[in-house]
């Protein structure tokens, strides 16, 4: 089983992200409550000692809290924090407002500390006042002890090169799969300095019949010639991408949980890499 650092404490590559347990996207609540608290439970007894929330992911900590405390020693569980709203500005309560997001996610989880607390930025890129106060607010909390390590997440090259400037990050957390390896400088940065990268949606996006990796010609061929799933190439194909990389495939379900953690036994020989590294380098036709 592979590991990576995240900060203090080095997890196993395979962890699980809890998003989609409050159904599709955190909305409308988890259809099953006592089958997603089975979901969590299966996770971490198959050994995941890595969680990614949010407390803005409806009922998510609310059901980790009730599935899981009092947590093992070694689960590391890392959530984020954002502005909302059209506040701008050091002025705004941006600070405050990023700080009571962290106190929302320590009191639901029913915890002291968080291992690893992300600022999930809007996607602009820039790099200004408003990006250096909203950071200063992790680093606060971080001092405070509220937190163990910042995290950025939908950051920019240029961000992320400005933050670690400035200021230990421990993980980053980006839009990456097999079709789309846009955050690839991101990720390289990250590996050059140690810091984790976990790619969010690492199963493609969009959902459903557009999915530009499970839906994928290469990804389902390779698949079948592998005796694999689908998701499994795609997530061992994220491990072997580098090192750094921490998957957090999300489901609400049991048969996927046990699917998506095999992915770490599946072997990707020279052809499929070779077809596989081609998905992200082929340009649309004329
Ligand atoms: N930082 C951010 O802005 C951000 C944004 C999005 C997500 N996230 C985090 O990243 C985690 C992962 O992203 P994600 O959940 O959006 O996307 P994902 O892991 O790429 O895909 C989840 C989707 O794939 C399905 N699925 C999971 N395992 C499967 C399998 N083995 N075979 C076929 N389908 C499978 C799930 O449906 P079933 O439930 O039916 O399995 C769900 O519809 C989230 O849970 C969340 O913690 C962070």
């Amino acid at each position: 089983m592979s590991t990576f650092p995240l900060g203090r404490w080095r997890v196993r590559r395979s962890g699980y992200g809890a998003m989609q347990l409050d159904g599709p996207f955190a909305s409308g609540g988890p259809a099953d409550p006592a089958a997603a608290a089975g979901v969590l439970r299966a996770a971490v007894a198959a050994g995941v000692d890595h969680i990614d929330t949010a407390q803005y992911y409806g009922a998510v900590n609310s059901l980790i809290r009730e599935a899981l405390y009092p947590y093992p020693d070694n689960l590391v569980i890392v959530s984020k924090v954002a502005v909302r709203g059209d506040a701008a500005g050091p002025e705004s309560g941006e600070s405050r407002q990023l700080r009571a997001g962290i106190m929302d996610n320590l009191r639901s989880l029913r915890v002291g500390q968080l291992a690893a607390v992300n600022l999930r930025l809007p996607g602009d890129g820039r790099v200004d006042a408003r990006f250096d106060d909203q950071l200063a607010a992790l680093v606060a909390a971080r001092d405070e002890g509220l937190i163990a390590g910042v995290g950025l997440s939908n950051v920019s090259h240029r961000q992320l090169r400005h933050a670690t400037a400035g200021t230990d990050i421990v993980c980053v957390q980006n839009l990456f799969h097999l079709a789309d390896r846009g955050a690839s400088p991101v990720l390289q940065e990250c590996l050059s300095r140690g810091i984790a990268f976990v790619p969010f949606c690492p199963l493609g996006w969009p959902r459903g019949e557009a999915n530009p990796v499970l839906r994928n010609r290469v990804v389902i061929q390779t698949a079948a010639r592998l005796g694999a799933s689908p998701a499994q190439v795609a997530l061992q194909w994220l491990l072997q991408h580098a090192p750094n990389v921490l998957l957090i495939p999300g489901t609400a379900s049991m048969a996927h949980l046990r699917d998506n953690l095999a992915a770490e036994n599946v072997t990707l020989d020279d052809e499929a890499l070779r077809d596989l590294d081609g998905i992200g380098i082929t340009q649309p036709g004329p």
